[in-house]
């Protein structure tokens, strides 16, 4: 099997959606109920925080009653099993990864179960409705928001995903359309420094011709199944 030390791992909405958390794009998509522009943009965050911290509220109380799928636990036995680098990056904003028990995981675009206060920085777990003009319990201002990355907002750890992506071996794409960057890049950058890529979605992705080899299906199939070959041959 080719030096396969160091797997990069990038999730999106897909991988959860056979949990039956909406997707965005396609049929019933998150953002067919709304414009982008009026509940993920700072502006719509000023404009209107009654809508955008409403419509996040749903989301995280809808948690409560999805649970992880068969490919998120896939993942967690990769991370408990893989002696090698490992880093599992999520767009997504659920926690179903976590709960699934991985560990080497980072959300770029914020958490959904977490809350961040626009005048001091801190976060907090938060699990509940987060009105506007809720008190942040660092610093007392009233100004928690939902710690969700905005568009035109940038991502977390940007510096932390480079550099795992400067050392990946293998770059794996699973659920992601493709359509919003940096995470549409990855695979570019992870190429450039000669990782083999590999791509699991349900359709064609915008990006899916910069993979080496693709598989499209449901990850709650087609992940497990690469996992359990990938720790097979890694004996
Ligand atoms: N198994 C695998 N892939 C699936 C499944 C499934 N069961 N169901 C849907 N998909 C695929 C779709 O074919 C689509 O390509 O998952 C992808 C979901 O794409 P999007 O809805 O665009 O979600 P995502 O790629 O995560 O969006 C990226 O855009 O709106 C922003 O911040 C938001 O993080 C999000 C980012």
């Amino acid at each position: 099997m080719p030096n396969m030390r160091n797997i990069l791992v990038l999730t999106g909405a897909g991988i959860s959606a056979e949990s039956g958390v909406a997707t965005f794009r396609g049929p019933g998509g998150l953002w067919e109920g709304h414009r982008v522009e009026d509940v993920c943009t700072p502006e719509a965050l000023a404009r209107d925080p009654a809508l955008v911290h409403r419509f996040y509220d749903l989301r995280r109380t809808a948690l409560a009653g999805v649970m992880p799928n068969a490919a998120h636990r896939a993942l967690a036995r990769l991370d408990a099993a893989w002696p090698g680098g490992l880093l599992i990056v999520t767009q997504n904003v659920d926690d179903l990864h976590e709960r699934a028990g991985a560990r080497r995981l980072l959300h770029m675009h914020g958490e959904l179960l977490s809350a961040l206060c626009a005048a001091c920085g801190v976060r907090e777990p938060w699990g509940d409705a987060l009105p506007p003009q809720s008190e942040c319990p660092n610093c007392g201002m009233l100004a928690l928001r939902p710690d969700i990355v905005f568009f035109g907002e940038m991502p977390y750890q940007m510096e932390r995903i480079e550099a795992a992506l400067a050392e990946a071996d293998l770059f794996v794409s699973i659920g992601t359309s493709g359509a919003v960057y940096p995470a549409a890049g990855f695979v570019r950058l992870a190429r450039h420094h000669g990782a083999d890529t590999l791509e699991m979605n349900l359709e064609p992705s915008e990006g899916s011709h910069w993979f080496a080899e693709t598989r499209r299906g449901p990850a709650g199939r087609l992940v497990p199944d690469w996992v359990e070959t990938l720790l097979a041959d890694a004996g």
